[in-house]
């Protein structure tokens, strides 16, 4: 075949696999019913980005691969909007909506007016450009003219069509929001707390602050979602917004089950009120309603001020807040040694649950709130588990209750707390020997993100921590089976139910020593990300790693070489250069490094464990605890120098056998006279067991 016949065949495949994706994503993320499993729908992915790597001059613009995100985006355009971005009046109470009601009447010279009501999502508003089906501009709000242009971080989100379906116009302009779910945004933040980075303050500045990313690939991972609330009908093609809205179905958005038609004030109250109770079972954050006249006509009689539309209008809730009494103050200290103050509460029932804990942030939180011993205070709930302190009722205050004054040293190893210049709160220095520092880290090492370990959940951390067997990360790799087997602890919980016992069995303790053993071909760019650097997430450990390809140019480097690195800047830079300068860190690296870790970026062949297995081929039959156990074994293996293969012949070494294997497999290995060894003769031959 020529070139030019290749790069044909290659652009018809990649049309073609294209238009299955999207339709599969169709299916999957806007209808809720997808039509192929996960793994033959990322097969096709991988056809397509494989093909797309090849022929990058092919790439479509809507190519579903910019769904997985990638470039990155040095700076964002300013893009002047078509139509200014308006913002909405608000209203607080019924008598000012029914304000709005008898102005809307008056100015119209009408009695009954449809309205459209809508949830108010709490989000980043955008605009969305579709140029012959195409999404080409995606603009936030900005100063309501001028937006910052985020297409490709917009791209990700996999509830915006990239390509239009149907009798679509030409041009199209809609505008929704970008919303985060609690989810999504629950788990950031945990991953920020777990690097020692700031966590968001709420659902939406993390939605903002996630279009604003430089990296795309990144924003793919936000689990961002997106509601669409407004269709610029530039041909006269509806007569009302309901219409609008709803025929965006057809064009391949996914439309929110959240909007209704009402017919007068008592329905949009109704629907005011129904969401006012609702809206603690959603699994994202809304503020309010917005109300809407539904006809187009009479939208453009009423026109618009300088700020809003006057035919629509936003009805706020009040926050959901209630007064308890603070009870006592407990200090929590995190695997980076910050320490956050947690506020004990009388019991509240609050938006659904009983609230009996409530964050404090920080120190300065506590002073600007002037909170005081057993004050009564009000609390709200965001998107987040544990609910805020957002103000104090100080008439109910008791003469002789003090301020509260922040601890000077560390709850749990006693060592005195430092503040740092700048910062809001106070932190233990003691990170070698602090024992939720120590168990922090412990616990960050086995994440499946970084080592993977699995089998090790904190109960066992702590119960293993207790009987000093691990004092820092270098002590997995030095368990041994004689002292966890047999290891057992309850831990009590308040009610005797749901009290929890762990304990190492045979078979516990067989499975944590392989998970730790397979954990040393885990590549280097998540051993950095493991030991646990300060500010040195995920993303940057993989960029620190690739830049320098091994810890030794990691160790020497200066602070402007990594201030080169993308995504690296002062504060991780600085954290680095301090995580190098302690030897304790040095002493750490260098037995990891003998207990065979890797640290330097590596191609496959070199991940090899041992040679114990060389020469040697394995059959593994029949079933084990978990496929994934079976795979585990397939895999320690290959990193022993054996190979897998899947017939039985005379030339094999061995059997690995689970339960009920084959009766025809057996027969014949009994009769070529093939060993067959148990799950526990296979580890005591790579030396994992005794
Ligand atoms: S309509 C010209 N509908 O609220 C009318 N806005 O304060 C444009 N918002 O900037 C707005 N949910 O970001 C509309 N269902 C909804 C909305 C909504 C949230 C946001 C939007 C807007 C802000 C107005």
């Amino acid at each position: 075949m020529t070139d030019k016949e290749k790069t044909e065949e290659a652009k018809q495949r990649i049309a073609e696999l294209s238009q299955t994706i999207h339709h599969h994503n169709y299916q999957y993320y806007i209808l809720d019913n997808p039509s192929i499993s996960d793994y033959d729908f990322d097969m096709l992915l991988n056809e397509l980005i494989a093909l797309e790597k090849q022929f990058p001059e092919l790439v479509l613009p809507d190519s579903p691969t910019q769904r997985v995100g990638g470039d990155i985006i040095k700076q964002f355009q300013q893009v002047e909007h078509k139509h200014q971005m308006l913002s909405l009046g608000n209203t607080y109470s019924q008598g000012d909506l029914n304000e709005f009601f008898s102005r809307t009447e008056n100015l119209l010279q009408l009695s009954n007016i449809e309205y459209v009501c809508e949830l108010k999502y709490d989000g980043v508003a955008i605009s969305l450009i579709y140029e012959n089906g195409i999404l080409t501009q995606a603009v936030t709000r900005g100063n309501g003219t001028i937006g910052d242009e985020v297409t490709a971080n917009v791209k990700t989100i996999k509830s915006i069509p990239l390509r239009l379906q149907g009798d679509y116009p030409q041009e199209l302009e809609v505008r929704g929001e970008i919303i985060m779910p609690h989810d999504s945004f629950n788990a950031l933040n945990k991953e920020r707390e777990d690097i020692g980075e700031t966590k968001f303050a709420n659902p939406r500045n993390a939605a903002s602050g996630s279009l604003k990313l430089q990296h795309s690939a990144e924003v793919a991972k936000r689990g961002l979602d997106f509601f669409l609330y407004y269709v610029y009908d530039d041909n006269n093609a509806y007569q009302n917004h309901f219409q609008s809205v709803m025929k965006m179905k057809e064009y391949g958005f996914k439309i929110t089950p959240y909007i209704k038609t009402c017919a007068s004030s008592t329905e949009v109250f109704d629907f005011i009120s129904y969401w006012d109770k609702e809206r603690e079972n959603l699994p994202f954050d809304i503020d309010g309603v917005v109300i809407k006249v539904n006809r187009y006509d009479y939208q453009e009689q009423l026109g618009t001020t300088a700020k809003n539309p006057r035919w629509a209008i936003a009805y706020k809730f009040k926050a959901e807040r209630v007064l308890t009494q603070l009870l006592s103050v407990d200090y929590q200290v995190g695997r980076t040694g910050i320490v956050t103050p947690v506020a004990n509460l009388e019991p509240v029932f609050l938006a659904g649950t009983t609230v009996k804990r409530a964050t404090m942030n920080n120190a300065d939180f506590i002073k600007e709130m002037d909170i005081h011993q057993n004050d009564y205070v009000y609390i709200e709930k965001g998107g987040e588990i544990i609910p805020k302190i957002v103000a104090v009722e100080p008439s109910m205050r008791k003469e002789n209750n003090m301020p509260i004054q922040f601890i000077s040293t560390c709850p749990d190893c006693g060592a005195a707390l430092v503040r740092n210049e700048g910062e809001a709160g106070y932190f233990c220095p003691n990170v070698n020997e602090c024992p939720p520092q120590i168990k922090g880290k412990l616990l960050h090492f086995i994440s499946r993100k970084a080592m993977n370990i699995e089998g090790l959940g904190e109960e066992k951390i702590n119960l293993l921590y207790d009987n000093g067997l691990l004092k820092n990360i270098t002590d997995f790799y030095k368990l041994t089976y004689n002292q966890l087997f047999g290891l057992n602890k309850t831990f009590s919980s308040e009610n005797k139910e749901t009290d929890r016992s762990v304990s190492f069995k045979e078979k516990t303790t067989e499975n944590l020593l392989l998970a730790i053993e397979k954990s040393k071909s885990v590549e280097f760019e998540r051993v950095l990300f493991a030991l646990g650097i300060r500010f040195v997430g995920e993303v940057s450990a993989k960029k620190i790693a690739r830049h320098y390809g091994s810890i030794e140019k990691l160790q020497q480097t200066t602070i402007e070489e990594l201030l080169n690195i993308d995504d690296v800047g002062d504060v991780v830079a600085q954290s680095i250069m301090s995580y190098f300068a302690d030897k304790n860190n040095i002493d750490i690296i260098n037995q990891l490094k003998g207990f065979g870790l890797q640290f330097s970026c590596v191609s496959n062949a070199d991940k090899m464990l041992s040679d114990k297995l060389e020469g040697m081929t394995f059959v593994v039959s029949g079933t084990f605890s978990s496929p994934q156990r079976r795979k585990d074994i397939e895999e320690m293996i290959e990193m022993h120098g054996g190979k897998n293969v899947s017939s039985v012949n005379k030339k094999l070494s061995f059997i690995v056998a689970g339960d009920n294997m084959g009766p025809s497999k057996l027969a014949k290995a009994q009769q070529l006279g093939i060993p067959i060894i148990s799950e526990q003769d296979f580890l005591t031959m790579i030396n994992l067991s005794e």
